[in-house]
């Protein structure tokens, strides 16, 4: 069963959904996060983990493995998730936490990946699926597809573009590591 961690829209776990991949859980550090509506109107259960409410990072990351693990999760997909994992998270899933970023890892790591492409001037972009370590989106690429910039491209308008593709291709690989 897969455990979906989310912090925003919810695009990504959409297309997980849509998949018909075997999505258990749905946690969030985001209360309100319209992911979780999502979630709640496919029948998925879901739990909100705020950092402010508990009085650590480490002590967030148990209490959702903790729950994660309850439902049954044995992979965990980071599906725009804005937090880092710290190893008392990732050690409960060893090599079986994936991220998707909107950059071709390893260019453009971090939250502004889209926006750090077009200022960089860049004419290819595009989406990575990778497994999750303690650094800033470092751990070893699983796919990778390019995605043109184009001329007038803002932010919004390639990120779109990018997002087409990740939803092709996150559930790709989640359904072959499902599998494996
Ligand atoms: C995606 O572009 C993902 O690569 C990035 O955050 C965005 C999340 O979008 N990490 P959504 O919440 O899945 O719509």
């Amino acid at each position: 069963m897969i455990g979906v961690l989310v912090s925003g829209a919810g695009s990504n776990l959409q297309a997980l959904l849509d998949a018909g991949l075997p999505v258990g859980a749905v946690a969030s550090n985001v209360p309100g996060a319209p992911a979780l509506d999502r979630a709640a109107t496919a029948g998925v259960p879901t739990g909100v983990f705020a950092l402010e409410a508990y009085p650590s990072r480490e002590a967030r990351d148990v209490a959702m493995a903790d729950w994660l693990e309850a439902r049954g999760a044995t992979l965990v997909v980071c599906a725009g998730y804005m937090h880092l994992l710290t190893p008392a998270f990732l050690e409960r899933f060893p090599d079986r936490v994936v991220n998707v970023h909107p950059a071709l890892l390893p260019a453009f790591p971090g939250a502004h990946a889209v926006r750090d492409a077009l200022e960089a001037g860049v004419s290819e972009t595009g989406a990575t699926v990778h497994l999750v370590d303690e650094g800033v989106d470092t751990g070893r690429a699983l796919r990778r597809e390019t995605v043109p910039v184009l001329p007038g491209d803002t932010v919004d308008t390639l990120h779109a573009r990018i997002r087409e593709v990740e939803h092709r291709i996150l559930p790709e690989v989640v359904g072959e590591l499902c599998d494996a």
